[in-house]
């Protein structure tokens, strides 16, 4: 009685894995934090000051939008999964940063980008190559993108630095 129950069990939570991982592709990209090395890599890239407007799309645990408001910018992270907002959200009320950060529980295609200095994402190709028109249509001239692995084919990057993930490098890019 007790295997059938340990195997319904492992049964349930290998289906809620799946399923969640299966959301989050289908959406834009599965949750894969960044190593802090490579987040360092992306503050030193935002060159940011205080009151600097900073968005992470597809925020995940909130690590990027926590170091760029340590970095005293205005930060937001837009994150899809209800669980990875609660658990950013908690870390910025723990850190003290609500004032300068914020999490926002939407899907990044339709929150507007029109105020942003810099942008950052850590997503797919393919969700890049979908996500490619709306930043043309929405960014002010000279908003800084910064993409974790996966390029903008067609746009010129000012900078790629090799030190990314597996996945690829940093690619630097000014409107
Ligand atoms: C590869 S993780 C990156 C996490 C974080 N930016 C980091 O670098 O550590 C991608 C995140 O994007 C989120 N995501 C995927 N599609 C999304 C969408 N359409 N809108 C908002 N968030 C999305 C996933 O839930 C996941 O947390």
């Amino acid at each position: 009685m007790l295997d059938i129950l340990g195997i319904i069990f492992l049964l349930c939570v290998f289906i809620y894995w799946f399923y969640y991982r299966y959301r989050s592709e289908k959406f834009g990209a599965p949750f894969v934090p960044l190593e802090p090395q490579v987040v360092e890599r992306v503050m030193l890239h935002s060159h940011l000051t205080p009151g600097k407007i900073f968005y992470d799309l597809g925020s995940g645990d909130g690590r990027i939008v926590v170091a760029a408001a340590l970095h005293e910018a205005k930060a937001y992270g837009v994150e899809i999964s209800t669980s990875r907002v609660i658990y950013s959200r908690l870390w910025l009320y723990i850190l003290r940063l609500n004032d300068r950060a914020k999490i926002i529980k939407k899907d990044l295609f339709s929150v507007n980008l029109s105020d942003a200095d810099v942008v950052c994402m850590y997503l797919l190709q393919r969700t890049n190559n979908k996500l490619k028109k709306k930043l043309e249509k929405e960014l002010k001239k000279g908003t800084r993108v910064i993409s974790v692995s996966f390029s903008f084919p067609g746009w010129k990057p000012k900078i790629v630095d090799p030190f990314g993930t597996k996945y690829g490098p940093i690619y630097v890019y000014d409107r």
